[in-house]
């Protein structure tokens, strides 16, 4: 039996819908409940529903055999994973944001917020503004908002968010899509399933 990690965040009914496309059934799961961890016996599969920022730790630690995360994730935490495919729905895209014309100039200093500390000091890097980096948990377009920050570096996936509280995306820093992640080892033993869960994928038009 295999361990899958499942993200159960906006994404889930996507990630569910190309699983179940490439032949999974993951019966009960994306339905309402809290239960955590199941086992599906028809799948042969254990199931674990864990906050994005999770998925790649329980995988790269073993605990989980593969998964599926958010390439924005993978990048920010850049663990050793292998990533066999990207999956066509449920992408967005990781942009900078803040009020409308907040695109800064060279030459300024600002504060910019984010969940993604590293990725934002590489974007900073590239550019001919420098920036503190603040770290936020979430809500982060409350920094541009209440001028915690000048600008912010987040996800726009429906631009709900951003229209709701009068921001805008002033650059798409990066398109970002969930990730099949194994780990190398479960890929070892398991290397037959795993190589034929994304076959299905790929000939059901679940990837990209
Ligand atoms: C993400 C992101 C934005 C929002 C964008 O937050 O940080 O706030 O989604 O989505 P939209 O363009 O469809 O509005 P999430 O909902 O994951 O929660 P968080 O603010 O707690 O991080």
């Amino acid at each position: 039996m295999m361990r899958l990690a499942l993200p159960k965040g906006r994404n889930l009914p996507t990630t569910l819908e190309a699983l179940r496309a490439a032949g999974l059934g993951l019966d009960g799961f994306g339905t309402n409940g809290r239960k955590l961890w199941s086992t599906v016996v028809e799948d042969d599969l254990e199931v674990l529903l864990l906050k994005d920022w999770d998925v790649p730790l329980y995988v790269e630690y073993g605990v989980a055999d593969f998964g599926v995360v958010g390439s924005d994730v993978l990048d920010e935490m850049d663990g050793d994973l292998l990533v066999p495919a990207r999956l066509r729905e449920g992408g967005c895209r990781l942009s900078l944001i803040g009020p409308e014309g907040s695109l800064p100039a060279a030459g300024a200093q600002i504060r910019l917020a984010s969940k993604y500390p590293n990725l934002a000091r590489q974007l900073v890097a590239s550019r001919p503004w420098s920036a503190e980096i603040v770290r936020l948990s979430g809500s982060v377009e409350l920094g541009p908002l209440l001028s915690l920050t000048e600008v912010a570096l987040d996800i726009v996936q429906t631009g709900a968010t951003l229209r709701e509280n009068g921001l805008v995306e002033l650059e798409v820093v990066a398109e970002v899509q969930p990730c099949l992640v194994f780990n190398r080892a479960s890929y070892q033993r398991h290397r037959e399933r795993l190589n034929e869960l994304v076959r299905n994928l790929e000939e059901k038009g679940q990837v990209i």
